[in-house]
């Protein structure tokens, strides 16, 4: 099995590529920021992405989920519940050799799935589970950015017994690590095993449920700012800003020479700088309405350059 963890500071997050080297097929856990790392690394390592999985919703950044998956022609995949296609507790998912099988573990966030898996090469049992925001190093998930708190508590604490059911050895490949905003108290070390959580983990170890959920609402810290905007738009229910940002640099790369006016003469008022120029602009607006891109995104991010490209030269 190829595995690769990647480590985000800001925002606090880990993803993953892992999959089946001998069949050249991989699958992408929560990624997030520029997709080309992901790319590269299955490249690299000879494997096709096939699938680009989201363990929820995120709620404290914005997932490069859906833009990777169209990036790489992945099928993205999220819990049934918020996805019409979505995958379900006890689904597969197979990768040659390795096999990934789905546990609905929600209460961080009702739709959060974990993913468990088995290498046949290795062995029948179980190797690893990516647990997202739902089992952490040291803490789990705080459960009150998608819903009621004490309602996801009670879910979270049966998606703790569910996990705490499986073998001491399997490791734990969490979706965060200290100073994310998704967990309280947070181990900086990000990754585990099921039995050291089992014994040191200072909610997943507590098996009374009352105990459990009174631990997993204490001490909160202040949810993230935008929290129901940042999952409106990792939902699709709002424009994703890292696929148009993608789309709007396919069209500016195929334009050169209006990127370079707009680079050279710089545009503070883009709209005045649209008419002035509108001759070198139009190919832009009917490329804008061929990709189905909003003119405003190709204008904020020519102006974004054109205001850089003035400071660098002031500079
Ligand atoms: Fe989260």
């Amino acid at each position: 099995m190829i595995f690769r963890q990647f480590l985000h500071f800001e925002p606090v997050a880990a993803s993953y590529l892992f999959g089946c080297a001998g069949h050249a097929t991989c699958a992408v856990v929560d990624p997030l920021g520029d997709v080309e790392p992901y790319v590269r690394a299955a490249e690299e390592t000879g494997m096709k992405i096939r699938y680009v999985i989201d363990t929820h919703v995120h709620a404290d950044h914005l997932s490069a989920g859906r833009a990777l998956a169209e990036r790489a022609g992945a099928e993205y995949v999220l819990h049934r519940s918020v996805a019409p296609n979505g995958v379900a507790d006890g689904q597969q998912l197979g990768l040659g050799n390795v096999i990934v099988d789905v546990l609905h573990t929600p209460g961080h966030t009702p739709e959060h799935i974990s993913l468990l898996v088995t290498d046949r090469t290795r062995g029948a049992a179980p190797w690893l589970v990516f647990t997202g925001h739902t089992l952490m190093v040291g803490d789990m998930g705080r459960t009150e950015l998608a819903g009621e708190p004490e309602e996801g508590a009670r879910m979270l604490y049966e998606s703790a017994r569910r996990l705490r059911a499986l073998p001491d050895e399997v490791e734990v490949w969490p979706g965060a690590f200290s100073g994310s905003a998704c967990g309280k108290a947070l181990s900086g070390k990000p990754s585990s095993t099921i039995g050291f959580e089992r014994r040191f983990n200072r909610t997943f170890r507590i098996d009374d449920a009352e105990e459990f959920i009174d631990a997993a609402l204490r001490d909160l810290p202040a949810p993230p700012s935008n929290a129901a905007e940042i999952r409106a738009i990792n939902l699709g229910a709002r424009p994703d800003p890292i696929t148009h940002r993608m789309k709007v640099w396919s069209i500016l790369t195929k334009w050169p020479a209006t990127y370079d006016v707009f680079r050279r003469h710089g545009c503070p008022d883009m709209r005045r700088g649209f008419f002035s120029i509108s001759a070198r602009i139009m190919p832009l607006t009917w490329a804008a309405r061929f990709h189905r891109v909003p003119l405003e995104h190709l204008l904020r991010e020519l102006n974004a350059c054109a205001n850089g490209e003035q400071k660098r030269l002031a500079s």
